[in-house]
């Protein structure tokens, strides 16, 4: 017998440019499920509203968004592609969520305590109940499986607890949500500047976007940093010169990174060259991408079907789960 496939779900934060860190940690793995799973991909734009409560950007954000996961190989057909407001499941289940959800508890999440600080004249309550949110984002579909990065598994295991509360109190109708993803490891995708990892927040410039022009690509990866090269066969790389050889693993072919090995073994390595190399194969890789998000961008009629169909795939599964929640806890009179 064909067992049901597995849910999945997650939720992509519609603030901030898709840079190759998020395609590599985050998007690549969305793309990758959608053959295996049956899944659920939503914009939070109501997450959005516990830091930037000014609604002026969402539209162009959302589909900026969308957009550019769909220039990824999200397929709206395969996959449930939806925004987070137009579920209205999710605020009911929201309500009841915080009925279960202790003050104390709350407070204590990393991500509060940080936010309040970032933010001390906006400590609104949204931002103390933003896992209970997302829990109701989550268990809306009765999803087991939740493909987030380190930063979210606080979160996540903030949502394992509210969903067994609530099984304990009313009946088990919700399974535990896992952090999942493919392979053991994320993978790190290094910035240009030796330090840490591409992020919105860093340095802009060590950063390659999935918006920026090929010339602007050029630019960033001429600028990474390099030495004199090694003076002694088969030496250990520097951090920074790693760094380049992981970038070049992630876009350039093998025998690309082979020639490059062995001339950075035998001391005959030219960093210039390398890193024109690397420009062009980061041309090659972000370019396609680009151009299509732009195309999706410029086509609103195709953007407001995709988020219909999705949104309409979306309330079926959370309709189905708020019929059982509501007769468990009751509301059947
Ligand atoms: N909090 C997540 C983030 O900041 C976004 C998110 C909202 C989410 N709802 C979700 C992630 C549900 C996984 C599941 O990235």
């Amino acid at each position: 017998m064909a067992s049901r496939k597995q849910i999945v779900m997650s939720g992509i934060r519609p603030t901030g440019f898709l840079h190759l860190g998020n395609y590599f940690g985050a998007v690549r793995n969305y793309v990758r499920m959608q053959e295996d799973y049956e899944c659920f991909f939503m914009v939070a734009d109501l997450h959005s509203l516990t830091t930037h409560p000014d609604t002026a950007e969402l539209k162009n954000n959302v589909h900026r968004v969308l957009s550019e996961n769909i220039a990824c190989g999200l397929d709206p057909d395969r996959v449930a592609l939806y925004c987070q407001s137009h579920v209205h499941e999710t605020a009911e289940l929201y309500l009841l969520l915080n009925m279960l959800a202790y003050l104390g508890e709350l407070e204590k999440t990393t991500t509060f305590k940080e936010k309040a600080r970032l933010q001390p004249d906006n400590v609104n309550a949204g931002l103390l109940t933003y896992p209970v949110l997302q829990t109701a984002d989550i268990i809306l579909h009765r999803a087991s499986l939740v493909p987030v990065g380190k930063d979210q598994e606080q979160h996540l295991e903030m949502a394992r607890k509210f969903a067994q509360r609530f099984n304990h109190r009313y009946g088990k109708i919700f399974p535990e949500p896992q952090a999942f993803n493919y392979g053991s490891e994320l993978i790190k995708v290094p910035s240009l500047d030796g330090a840490g990892k591409m992020s919105k927040s860093e340095n802009q410039f060590a950063t390659l976007y999935l918006s920026d022009d090929d010339e602007l690509i050029r630019k960033k990866v001429m600028r990474a940093k390099t030495d004199q090269g090694p003076t002694e066969k088969n030496s250990p790389k520097p951090d920074y010169i790693e760094n380049i050889f992981l970038l070049m693993k992630l876009v350039s072919s093998e025998e690309t990174i082979h020639a490059f090995e062995e001339a950075y073994n035998t001391c005959t390595i030219r960093y210039g060259d390398m890193k024109k190399e690397l420009a062009e194969d980061m041309v090659k890789f972000i370019t396609p991408i680009r151009q299509k998000a732009e195309s999706i961008r410029n086509d609103e009629n195709y953007l407001k079907e995709i988020m219909e169909k999705g949104a309409e795939k979306a309330r079926k599964s959370a309709r189905t789960t708020m019929e059982q929640v509501r007769s468990a806890m009751g509301f059947n009179y």
